[in-house]
């Protein structure tokens, strides 16, 4: 089979990955843990077109509608990044793959058309690398394996190996894609990422997403990584964001809902203090972004709600899935002009045979 479907979803980090100890490898100064999503997501259909004597051509295709989503327009450096990456899974992955019985096979010649697209608006300015990264990365690898399709399917489900080897992959071209690959909660240290098994006391999640602005960023999180570094603030960093993740993952596995909402709310200003006090200082922060805080923060003192940021101005809002229609009316009233995207937590990225 030449034509090849898979999706992941994005993840939001509860303890964040910010700054890294190598960035041509994205290995990261701090552990981090995140909690998978579910629909919104990246889908991606890699079809091979054999023919022709010449090398592998990757080709991006424009205005692309896959499973009923169009894909967003990308830059020559972009999709130079994406053929990259799908040289680089090619490169680093048969070798495993053979190991674990699997008969990879490199295309040769013709055509490699990639078709991607989100499941959330571009204009949102969500953070689409985590998914898109993921979604590649398995596509590619299950193009490998296209002649034994079943048998990597297996893999892919029932060997960690193969799931930590496309972790690990998928990081090199993005960071935080690392932990779409499993969930509902993952942690990611060095250069391995690892599901975390939560209580049954931790309530099923909804992430609420309140979209503030539209813009594209004016800072990418690539260049944070770097900014953060310049920060007085960043003396101390590693230690506190690794204990944090220690904490976390603790309260995952005791359902201490409280506490990891604690947390969350520390890591999330502290991320932003760093974009605040960097040399070159920045911030993502609009007035909304701002307005939604400070009427959230009496929330989540209480422990009614777990509030997130990312690089970006919008507000995570996680709330138990059984009191989300509740929340969605609470923020909706007070402010009425924004937009809300609503998802649950999600299982991680798979491959979609038909
Ligand atoms: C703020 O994964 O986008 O979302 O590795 O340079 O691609 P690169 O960075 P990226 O960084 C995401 C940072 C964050 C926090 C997080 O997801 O942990």
């Amino acid at each position: 089979m030449n034509r090849i479907v898979a999706q992941a979803p994005s993840n939001i980090a509860i303890i964040k990955y910010m700054g890294k100890v190598d960035s041509q490898k994205n290995l990261p100064a701090n552990p981090s843990l995140s909690m998978t999503l579910n629909r919104l997501r990246t889908e991606v259909e890699l079809n091979w077109v054999p023919g022709g004597e010449k090398a592998l051509q990757v080709q991006w295709i424009h205005d692309a509608v896959v499973a009923g989503f169009r894909s967003p327009s990308l830059s020559d450096a972009g999709i130079a990044k994406v053929s990259r990456h799908i040289e680089r899974v090619f490169e680093e992955l048969p070798v495993l793959l053979r190991s674990l019985g699997l008969s990879p096979s490199i295309p040769r010649g013709g055509i490699l058309e990639i078709r991607s697209a989100n499941t959330f608006p571009e204009a949102a300015g969500i953070a689409s690398s985590a998914s898109s990264f993921a979604a590649l990365t398995l596509a590619a690898a299950a193009v490998l394996c296209r002649e034994s399709l079943v048998s990597f399917l297996k893999a892919f489900e029932q060997d960690v190996r193969l799931k930590q080897s496309l972790s690990g992959i998928s990081r090199q071209g993005s960071g935080s894609s690392c932990r779409s690959f499993d969930g509902p909660w993952v942690k990611w240290e060095g250069d391995q990422a690892y599901p975390v098994t939560p209580s049954l006391r931790m309530p099923e999640l909804s992430d609420l997403v309140v979209l503030v602005g539209k813009g594209a960023k004016e800072v990418s999180s690539s260049e944070a990584h770097q900014r953060v570094l310049s920060s007085p603030l960043w003396r101390g960093r590693v230690e506190r964001a690794s204990r944090r993740v220690q904490d976390a993952e603790e309260a995952i596995a005791l359902g201490e809902w409280k506490s990891l909402v604690q947390w969350a709310w520390q890591d999330f200003w502290e991320m932003h203090s760093l974009f605040h006090t960097a040399q070159k200082n920045f911030t993502y922060w609009l007035p909304e972004s701002v307005a939604i805080l400070k009427w959230i923060q009496p929330f989540v003192e209480k422990g009614e709600c777990l509030v997130t940021m990312d690089a970006g101005p919008h507000v995570h809002i996680l709330v138990s899935q059984e009191r989300s229609a509740y929340w969605l009316h609470k923020i909706r009233d007070t402010f009425p002009g924004l937009e809300i995207l609503e998802d649950t937590q999600g299982k991680g990225a798979s491959l979609c045979l038909n």
